[in-house]
């Protein structure tokens, strides 16, 4: 066990299920005695949970490592070790290159291993050094991994990760995930159904259900069926407290019949949906073996918005895939203009080392693909202004779960997942708000209460406090 008073620094790099497992090995280790801090200077344990989807994300990771040694000699000097590891995608798929690159590491450990996080830490303080753990297990790492713990959900806020599916067996031709993730796995509903009561209980109001493919859902249920994410959420959304559910990432190929249902029927299930496509060219898709077509995609964003008229779509594009030509481009911005998005991610094609598309001989050009990108990124940003002036003068309900930029401003989210600003007293942090929309902004928009609203079950909807 380490001594009391031992500290922990965790920067977290990528997707928002690095952020929960952050958060997983932090529970992990404070049972050993160690304390977050917010700056590597002062920290023991020096923990960077990494990213490898795209090349400049996975070098922000050795730009950092290379500021780490610095300080890593500093404190040696003065007589404080430091340990230094690195978990998560780059982790999982460098392993033991990671530690010839940057000897600074001490341990590199895959997103497959936290649960083991106490034993490797004890190795660690026993003298140990140059670990390497990117096995993929076969205990399931949830079961084994610590409840979240009881005091860390008091300080937590009024919104939460929680990952319901991991990895993913789709084997897109430009993406690593399914090397760093592993094959897909779904958490059996109760756990996810215990995991979602005790953050309700702490005060969390809001869960994003987390999957690399998170509509692929299929884990066991209380009745010993295979549940799907629609069942899933609709039992989640019984939970006393919780008043909205989220979910990301989903694939179009998974939109079923019973999230549809969920989307119609389940008043908590917030009108957004992240759907990537990733390009609008059928040739591109094929090449990119996404397992569906550019009219197969429009039909599922017309399923959902016959089911929720007012749900708003976003969606992750790549430009520059290799082989990809000025009509292929075209075909993409016209599928944007087809179907009218409220936000969006687009990106230029990286190659990754060890996947299909990487050794094609048709790469694009960088000029090319930032010209694309510049061009894309233009027509989203104009929809999503548009989207955001469409809400001018409406009434809202928005979660205020943050402090905001000046005092006696908070910043919440609307259930189309914009950022509203508002002036209200820092004891609003947590509420429901009943907001008019008085400005807009491509980015964010601001607003002012007409009404404080009861938080926590969804009767918050008509119950309202008096100012
Ligand atoms: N599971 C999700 C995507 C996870 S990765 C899905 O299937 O849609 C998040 C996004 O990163 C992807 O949607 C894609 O747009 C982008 N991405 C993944 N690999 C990439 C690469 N090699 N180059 C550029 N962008 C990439
Ligand atoms: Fe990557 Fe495709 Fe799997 Fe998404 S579905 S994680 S893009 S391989
Ligand atoms: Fe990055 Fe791994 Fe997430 S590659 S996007 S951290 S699954």
């Amino acid at each position: 066990m380490a001594e009391p008073g031992k500290t922990l620094f965790i920067k977290t790099y990528g997707c928002q299920m690095n952020v929960y497992d952050s958060e997983r090995m932090i529970d992990a280790l404070e049972p050993m005695g160690y304390a977050q801090v917010d700056s590597p200077e002062t920290a023991d344990v020096v923990i960077l949970n990494t990213c490898h989807i795209r090349e400049k994300a996975a070098e922000k990771v050795y730009s950092e490592l290379g500021r780490i040694k610095q300080m890593k000699a500093d404190r040696a000097r003065s007589g404080r070790p430091m340990v230094v590891g690195v978990a998560g995608c780059v982790a999982q798929a460098e392993g033991e290159e990671m530690l010839r690159r940057a000897p600074v590491l001490d341990l590199v450990f895959g997103p497959q291993t936290y649960h083991r996080l106490p034993q490797m830490m004890a190795r660690v303080d026993a003298g140990e050094r140059g670990l390497v753990a990117t096995d993929f297990p076969a205990e399931d790492k949830f079961t084994e991994l610590a409840d979240p713990s009881k005091p860390r959900l008091l300080a937590r806020g009024s919104t939460a990760f929680v990952t319901v599916q991991e990895g993913c067996d789709k084997f897109c031709t430009f993406c690593v995930v399914p090397y760093t993730r592993g094959a897909e796995f779904s958490r059996p509903a109760e756990r996810v159904e215990r995991e979602v009561r005790d953050l309700a209980a702490a005060g969390v109001r809001e869960i994003t259900l987390l999957g690399q493919n998170v509509n692929a859902y299929h884990g066991k249920g209380p009745d010993g069926a295979e549940w799907t994410l629609g069942r899933l959420i609709e039992r989640l959304a019984g939970i006393d407290g919780i008043a909205r559910l989220r979910y990301t990432t989903s694939h179009p190929r998974d939109m079923d019949e019973t999230l549809l249902a969920a989307h119609r029927d389940v008043p908590e299930l917030m009108p957004y949906l992240h759907l990537p496509v990733q390009s609008g060219s059928d040739r591109i898709l094929g090449a990119m073996n996404r397992g569906h077509g550019a009219d197969d995609y429009l039909r599922a964003v017309d399923a959902i918005r016959s089911t929720r008229p007012d749900i708003a779509l976003s969606s992750d594009f790549i430009v520059g895939f290799p082989g990809e030509s000025d009509a292929d481009f075209e075909a993409t911005m016209e599928l944007v203009h087809t179907v009218g998005y409220a936000q969006a991610y687009s990106f230029k094609y990286s190659a990754r080392p060890g996947t299909p598309a990487a050794d094609h001989a048709d790469q694009v050009a960088e000029d090319v693909k930032s010209a694309r990108l510049a061009e894309l990124q233009s027509l989203l940003k104009e929809q999503q202004s548009q989207f955001n002036a469409a809400c001018l003068g409406r009434r809202m309900d928005v979660l205020l779960d943050r402090p905001g930029r000046k005092p006696g401003q908070l910043v919440g989210r609307s259930p189309y997942l914009q950022a509203v600003h508002v002036n209200a007293p820092d004891a609003c942090i947590g509420e429901f708000a009943d907001v008019e929309i008085t400005d807009v902004g491509p980015n964010s928009m601001t607003g002012r209460i007409q009404a404080r609203k009861e938080p926590g079950t969804a009767a918050h909807r008509d119950k309202e406090l008096a100012l």
